[in-house]
């Protein structure tokens, strides 16, 4: 499939851009400096908060915040478990689920937790992070996914 461009000039702090690459969706979603910092705090609770497995994200994507720019995280919005489409809870705040919620994305087919980079809870059914795209920036607002 041809790359997909988009440009984030608009995309405010907490807001979601949806495209599609290769019939799948991809977020493109700009987060406060809040979620950025709750990131490392989440390590222990996480399968893996490194993302050593490989295949999950291109070998340019590194730490815990699996980004090229700290602020905008890119993934692809299926999970890792069967499929389905995960819901974003981009909030700090305490959920019934999880009285030490972060803000992430939970599935509803079978309550698999991933925090705001994608990164997968223990203990829960989705075996490895959310998948980071290809993409690279064209210039400082415009992405290119493929
Ligand atoms: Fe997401 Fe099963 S498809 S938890």
């Amino acid at each position: 499939g041809a790359p997909v461009i988009a440009d984030l000039t608009g995309l405010q702090e907490g807001q979601r851009l949806i495209l599609e690459w290769r019939g799948q969706p991809i977020w493109i979603v700009k987060r406060s400096k809040a979620i950025l910092d709750a990131l490392p705090t989440l390590d222990d609770r996480l399968r893996d908060p490194q993302s050593t497995n490989k295949d999950q994200q291109p070998a340019y994507i590194t730490g815990e915040a699996r980004s090229i720019k700290p602020e905008i995280s890119v993934l692809v919005g299926l999970c890792t478990h069967l499929g389905c489409s995960p819901e974003m809870v981009a909030e700090i705040k305490p959920e019934p689920y999880d009285p030490e919620w972060k803000g992430g994305y939970f599935c509803p087919c079978h309550k698999s937790r991933f925090d705001m980079s994608g990164r997968v809870f223990q203990g829960v059914p989705a075996p490895i992070n959310l998948l980071v795209p290809p993409h690279h920036y064209q210039d400082d607002n415009t992405i290119v996914i493929g």
